[in-house]
This record gives C-alpha cells, sequence and structure tokens, in this order.
C-alpha cells in the first residue's frame, strides 16, 4: 500500500549504485524515481562487466528486476540528466523532487592532454568496453584495432581489454604500458587467469630484470613481484590465440604519432624511475624516450565523471561538502548544493567492484532519508506532472514495463538463435522490440 504523502527523491543513473540506492529509499518508504541514460537499467554491470560472465551478469539482473518491481519506484530509462541532457537538476527541482541523488557512474574521459591523442587507433577503455558489451551508441561506432595494440594502466579494465584483444579480435601482440612497476600492479589473479596462456614469460623475466635496480632502490623485491604477477598460471584459461601478450614497466606515454591520413602508427613512451614518497612510490620520467610501433592505444587508466552535468568537478570527481552534515564511516556524500547527493562511482569515480558501488549507493540514500527527515515534510507526489514533462520531451521514454517486454523478447531471441545470450545493441532494436517505435 502506497501512502498518500511521501518524500519524492530523484535517482539519477540505474547502475548497481542508483538502483540499490533506489530500493534502499523505497524500502524506507520514499517515492523514487530512477531517470537512467541508457534504456536498459544496470549501468556497468550490464555494460561494463566482461560479456562472458554469464552467471555474474545474469545473478545481477535478477536482483536489478527485483528492485524495479518495487511499487515505490517509477523508472524513466532513455533519459539523460544534466546541464545539457533532457532534464536539468532545476527541471527536477521544479516538478517537486526534494532531494535529487546522483549516481550516474563516471562518464566523462580522462584525456592527458597528450599530443596525437585524436589519432584514429587511439582510445579509451570506456569507449572500447561500452563497444563489446552492446551498450548504443558506442556498439555502432567503428574502432580501428590493428595487429599490435598498446593498453596504458595495470588494473582490471586493462586486462579486460587484453582479454578483448587476444581472445576475440585474436590481434599479434598487446602491450600493457605501465608507469610503475611489477609491484604498482591493480589487477586481480582471477581476471589474470583469462589472458595468462598468452602472457610472454620470457618477456616478463627479462623485463623485471630490466627494471630491477630501479625497484631495489626503493627496497621491493623482483622475484616476490614476479611470482605475484605468474599467480594466476595454475588456473590459466587456455589461449585461443597466438596473441603475444607483454608488458613495458615503468613507461609512461607521451605522444601518439599518426600517418598522413591521421592513423596511429607509433606511441611515445618516457622511461619512469621509482621515488618513495609517503609510504607509496610515484613515478618520475628519466627524460629518455622511445617508440613503439603500434596501430591501437588503449587508455584503461580509469575514468572522471561527466563533466558537463552540472555539479562542480575537481580531480576527475563531482566536489564534496567537505564537512557533511550526515557523514558515514567519515565519507561525504553531499555536494554543495543542499539537496543534491552522490553515490557509487558519481562519489569516488572509477573505484571498486559491484559490491562496494552497491554499498555506497545504500549509503547515499541513507543520508538522502536523513535530510528529507531534517529538513522537509512528506508531500502528495505529481506523478503527472513528471509523465507530462517527459511527454514534452518528444522521445521515447522507457518504462518499467517496457523493460520486461524487452527481456522477454531478448530471452525469446537467445533460445531461438540458440546463444548463451543475445542481446539487441542498438536503440532501433530495443525500442521496436518494446513497441516504443514503429518497425520500418
Ligand atoms: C570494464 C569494467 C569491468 C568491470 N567488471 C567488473 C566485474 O567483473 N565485477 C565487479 O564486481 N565489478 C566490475 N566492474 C566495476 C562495476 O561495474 C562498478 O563498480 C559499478 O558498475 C559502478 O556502479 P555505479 O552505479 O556507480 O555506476 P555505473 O555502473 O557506471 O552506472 C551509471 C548509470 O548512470 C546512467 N547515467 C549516466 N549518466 C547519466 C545522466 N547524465 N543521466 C541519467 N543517467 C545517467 C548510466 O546509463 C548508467 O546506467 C567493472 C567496471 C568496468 C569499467
Ligand atoms: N573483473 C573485475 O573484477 C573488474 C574488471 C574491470 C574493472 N574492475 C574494477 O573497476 C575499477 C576500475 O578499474 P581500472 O582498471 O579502471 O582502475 P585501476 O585499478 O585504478 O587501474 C588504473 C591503472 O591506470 C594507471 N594510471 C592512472 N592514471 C594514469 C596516468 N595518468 N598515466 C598512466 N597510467 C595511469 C594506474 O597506475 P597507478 O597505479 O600508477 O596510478 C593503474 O595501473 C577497479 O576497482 C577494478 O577492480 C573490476
Amino acid at each position: 500500500m502506497i501512502a498518500t504523502h511521501q518524500y519524492l527523491v530523484a535517482v539519477i543513473g540505474a547502475g548497481p549504485a542508483g538502483l540499490f540506492g533506489a530500493r534502499e529509499l523505497a524500502n524506507l518508504g520514499a517515492r523514487v524515481v530512477l531517470f537512467n541514460r541508457d534504456i536498459k537499467p544496470g549501468g556497468l554491470a550490464e555494460y561494463g562487466i566482461y560479456p562472458n560472465k554469464y552467471t555474474m551478469k545474469s545473478g545481477l539482473r535478477k536482483q536489478f528486476r527485483q528492485i524495479m518491481d518495487n511499487p515505490n519506484l517509477d523508472y524513466y530509462g532513455n533519459v539523460t540528466v544534466g546541464s545539457q541532457g533532457d532534464l536539468t537538476l532545476d527541471d527536477l527541482r521544479a516538478l517537486g523532487f526534494q532531494a535529487i541523488l546522483v549516481t550516474a557512474g563516471a562518464q566523462g574521459t580522462k584525456w592527458l592532454g597528450l599530443p596525437g591523442e585524436d589519432l584514429e587507433g587511439v582510445y579509451h577503455a570506456k569507449d572500447v568496453v561500452y563497444f563489446y558489451n552492446g551498450l548504443p551508441p558506442y556498439s555502432q561506432k567503428p574502432f580501428r584495432f590493428g595487429r599490435r595494440c598498446a593498453v596504458i594502466g595495470a588494473g582490471n579494465v586493462m586486462l579486460d581489454i587484453t582479454h578483448f584483444l587476444s581472445r576475440e579480435k585474436k590481434v599479434d601482440e598487446v602491450i600493457a604500458v605501465v608507469r610503475r612497476g611489477p609491484v604498482e600492479v591493480k589487477f586481480d589473479k582471477k581476471e589474470m587467469e583469462y589472458v595468462i596462456d598468452n602472457l610472454d614469460q620470457a618477456a616478463l623475466d627479462a623485463e623485471i630484470q630490466r627494471v630491477s635496480p630501479i625497484m631495489q632502490a626503493v627496497d621491493q623485491d623482483p622475484i616476490t613481484a614476479r611470482a605475484s604477477i605468474l599467480e594466476a598460471l595454475p588456473k590459466a584459461l587456455p589461449r585461443v590465440s597466438e596473441t603475444r601478450f607483454r608488458f613495458e614497466f615503468l613507461a609512461s606515454p607521451v605522444q601518439m604519432i599518426g600517418d598522413a591520413e591521421g592513423k596511429l602508427t607509433q606511441v611515445e613512451l618516457e622511461d619512469n624511475i621509482l621515488v618513495a614518497k609517503d609510504g607509496d612510490t610515484k613515478a618520475k620520467g628519466t627524460g629518455n624516450k622511445r617508440r613503439l610501433d603500434v596501430e591501437t592505444v588503449i587508455f584503461a587508466i580509469g575514468d572522471k565523471v561527466d563533466e558537463s552535468f552540472g555539479l562542480p568537478v575537481e580531480w576527475n570527481e563531482f566536489v564534496k561538502n567537505p564537512n557533511p552534515h550526515f557523514p558515514i564511516d567519515g565519507k561525504s556524500y553531499e555536494s554543495p548544493f543542499e539537496d543534491v547527493f552522490v553515490g557509487g562511482w558519481s562519489r569516488q569515480a572509477s573505484s571498486g567492484l559491484v559490491g562496494i558501488a552497491r554499498k555506497d549507493g545504500t549509503n547515499a540514500s541513507k543520508v538522502v532519508w536523513q535530510y528529507l527527515q531534517q529538513t522537509k515534510q512528506p508531500i502528495e507526489p505529481k506523478a503527472e506532472a513528471v509523465a507530462a514533462k517527459l511527454k514534452s520531451l518528444g522521445k521515447p521514454i522507457v518504462l518499467k514495463e517496457d523493460i520486461k517486454k524487452l527481456e522477454a523478447m531478448e530471452i525469446a531471441e537467445t533460445q531461438k538463435r540458440g546463444v548463451e545470450e543475445f542481446k539487441y545493441d542498438n536503440n532501433d532494436d530495443m525500442l521496436q522490440a518494446m513497441r516504443l517505435k514503429e518497425t520500418v
């Protein structure tokens, strides 16, 4: 039974943080309206997690379905919120929303401002990941995956991209370019299992030998670091290509070089040394530069939040109120605007797994609830005003029932095609499947 007077909250973004955050608020008794840029809910759980992690993805989808069924929650997909979006934060305020929780992930691109970033063949990981996970419009964009590819970074995203390049694109060579050394890699053993059979171990040994003096200068043990990287070997997934995977440690890209047609041909790297600082290490350029012949460079160095959203941004993240009214574990979930809150990757960009985003979204909602209780009175939510505003946008708006239709169609297609999973990868087909657009 839904109360006639409720707190009215807008949650922006239906990734894990937004969905679990919306559930928390709905369970506490708020009326929640979830606006999502993508047609489908799930965020990076749907469009980031590697496509063949079927069990994990279907388990998450099941949880998301249950959340979407909550009668205190409305879903509007295909709606972008932001200063350049379909609705601005002020539009939401004018519609009566008493608090706005931003869980829109980290949709900005962390460009480093290097020469040649605009060459064909230079990409950021998020775009590539969205591409191979079938998220429109990225799924429809042309990418140039050449025979030799450099991936910048040493996190799990670098390994996911290497997984794609070695097991799907079957390129000749993938070179992971890592600004610090073998001790500072951030990926997990489990993710390494997918690609370690493609790792050129002789090249790894030579590389570790090359950087050993630099490691030893900051009291690092190259032998332990090597063993840690190779921990995945006992459970290595047998390779399906001859792709040679190798590391270039202690190197940072300084420029990308292209041919007359604007296509990438080389990446220039600067060698680094390690400098101990505050109990950690930093990479410091030596001035020594060298070039690798590559046709593709993919930056897997994390993302930043969307600067065009309409909230102030500093250091790749939305600015948080440094003196929060409702801190949780010492963390601020509050933006500088008293009615706007942040959670998940919108609070801390590119940080942690789904479980962390879930907890963060839930915490953010607890903060929103405290704010509402202390400063607002429940109101009679005007669903019609929101519906009328959305109708005025003149574009198809996707509701909970539509998502159910879409999922049913995808399940039917999966069975018809006899594949592990079928997923529409363009908006027209999704809208047609939901009958929100006429078949042409
Ligand atoms: C390549 C990759 C692989 C990963 N693999 C794993 C894994 O195997 N296991 C694991 O546990 N974790 C994995 N993660 C981490 C996990 O995906 C994240 O922790 C989690 O998805 C972050 O959740 P979020 O809700 O904060 O943001 P997101 O998942 O990014 O969700 C953001 C949502 O906001 C919406 N949105 C964006 N902008 C707007 C806007 N302006 N208006 C309205 N809506 C908007 C988007 O449509 C999206 O639905 C992976 C991450 C990446 C990048
Ligand atoms: N399968 C999975 O479970 C899975 C898959 C993908 C992602 N995820 C999670 O999603 C989160 C994000 O992953 P991620 O790989 O994007 O981030 P990450 O783990 O933080 O790794 C980013 C890498 O980029 C490097 N880097 C950052 N800025 C750089 C710069 N300016 N120049 C050169 N290198 C730079 C970092 O080096 P420094 O260490 O020197 O900063 C680091 O090696 C992580 O929590 C990850 O575990 C999980």
